[in-house]
């Protein structure tokens, strides 16, 4: 044996903040089963049954529907250079980091952004985003988040995408943070392109972008004047995942799409709408704990998210020596403010498996017990 090689220990820690959240014990052990090459037929019912499975969590009854092979920024990225060319013109709902970068992602794309902004723990409105449509009808997009993560604030997407039914104007919807969190319809609600992750509330691990695509969006790709990227070309993943025989794009992340399967799997097994009751309970439970201590939420009663809670770091405390403590004494991970000018917060995200009231307790007690210690001198006192 070789001691000077350490064998890899992470510690145990309990994943309370934006993400990634803790991985479903079946989902870890999916990774270990027998290794598949990704030109096996076996493999390709595996793919149809996944994309099957994410269809039903999407809500998503027509389109294209798979899993890109990296994270939520790819996702991003993939619907910006799929449904956008350079030239065209897109409407940014921006009222935190994540809807910053859309807008930064786009222009790099050669797009010009018309950005539509709101501040810190606002929700950007649905009419400002209409009447900017209205003063620019050349758009071809509008794009939100969903569920901004920087910020614990949901957007009534159901409603934007009521509003933009009638026209041809795309809409993408960033639902990284509410995917089989809280309520979705993509089918329903009219969303051309969504885009997510797996280390959120499908508590798998970081690594895939589940994508959905209506048949709107698909026409629109293959109108293009320009081609797509190779890596993000929908149409040629298509081939691979749905179209049989399948067509090599890229070696497929044969354990990843393990975990992903089953933890789409769970999804379906417990139940949607339980899963985002779960999520919504968990999330009160805290919210009202939080708001009982005296502690200020960021994001207003009205577009409270569930799986991330945003709370002010009060005067005198040191937010990120809290942090230091939940992390150091319990195990425990909060995140805090993202981006050089987010507000002094803690973000608190109570995701798959740690979206439960005893969870939520766990991070109020840690963080009782930080609060009365010298990490926050002012409260202390
Ligand atoms: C709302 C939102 N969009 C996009 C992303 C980027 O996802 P990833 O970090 O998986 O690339 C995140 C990550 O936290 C997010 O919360």
């Amino acid at each position: 044996m070789n001691h000077a090689l350490p064998e890899l220990d992470p510690p145990e820690r309990l994943l309370c903040g934006p993400g990634p959240t803790n991985v479903d014990p079946a989902v870890l052990e999916a990774m270990s089963r027998p290794m598949l090459g990704h030109l096996d037929p076996a493999f390709h019912e595996i793919l149809l049954e996944l994309a099957d499975m994410l269809r039903r969590v999407y809500r998503m009854p027509d389109g294209l529907v798979l899993p890109l092979q990296s994270t939520g920024t790819a996702g991003m990225e993939a619907g910006i250079v799929n449904l956008l060319e350079p030239g065209d013109k897109v409407v940014v709902g921006q009222c935190g980091f994540f809807g910053r970068r859309i807008a930064e992602m786009a222009r790099r794309h050669g797009v010009s952004v018309v950005p539509v902004e709101a501040d810190w723990g606002l929700c950007v409105s649905n009419d400002a985003l209409m009447a900017a449509l209205a003063a620019h009808p050349d758009a071809r997009m509008v794009a939100v988040v969903h569920a901004e993560t920087s910020t614990g604030v949901e957007h009534p997407l159901a409603e934007l995408g009521a509003a933009l039914r009638d026209g041809d104007t795309l809409l993408m919807a960033d639902c990284v943070t509410s995917l089989a969190g809280v309520p979705l319809e993509v089918g329903a609600w009219g969303i051309d392109f969504a885009y997510s992750c797996t280390q959120k509330c499908l508590a798998a691990p970081p690594g895939m972008s589940p994508l959905a695509v209506s048949e709107r969006a698909l026409e629109r790709v293959r109108s293009r004047r320009t081609a797509v990227p190779f890596t993000f070309d929908l149409l040629a993943l298509e081939q691979y995942w749905v179209e049989r025989p399948v067509t090599y794009h890229h070696t497929a992340p044969i354990l990843s799409i393990y975990a992903l399967h089953e933890a789409l799997r769970g999804v379906l097994v417990e139940g949607l709408e339980t899963r985002w009751e779960r999520h919504a309970e968990a999330a009160a439970h805290l919210q009202a704990e939080i708001e009982s201590r005296g502690l200020g939420l960021l994001a207003g009663p009205d577009h409270r998210l569930a799986p991330l809670t945003a709370v002010r770091v009060p005067e005198g405390v040191d937010g990120k020596a809290v942090q230091g403590q939940l992390l150091r004494e319990d195990g425990i991970e909060i995140g805090g403010g993202l981006g050089p000018d987010a507000p002094a917060m803690w973000r608190i995200g109570l995701m798959g498996q740690n979206a439960s009231i005893e969870t939520a307790d766990r991070v109020l007690a840690a963080l009782d017990a930080a609060l009365a210690t010298e990490a926050a001198p002012a409260l202390a006192s």
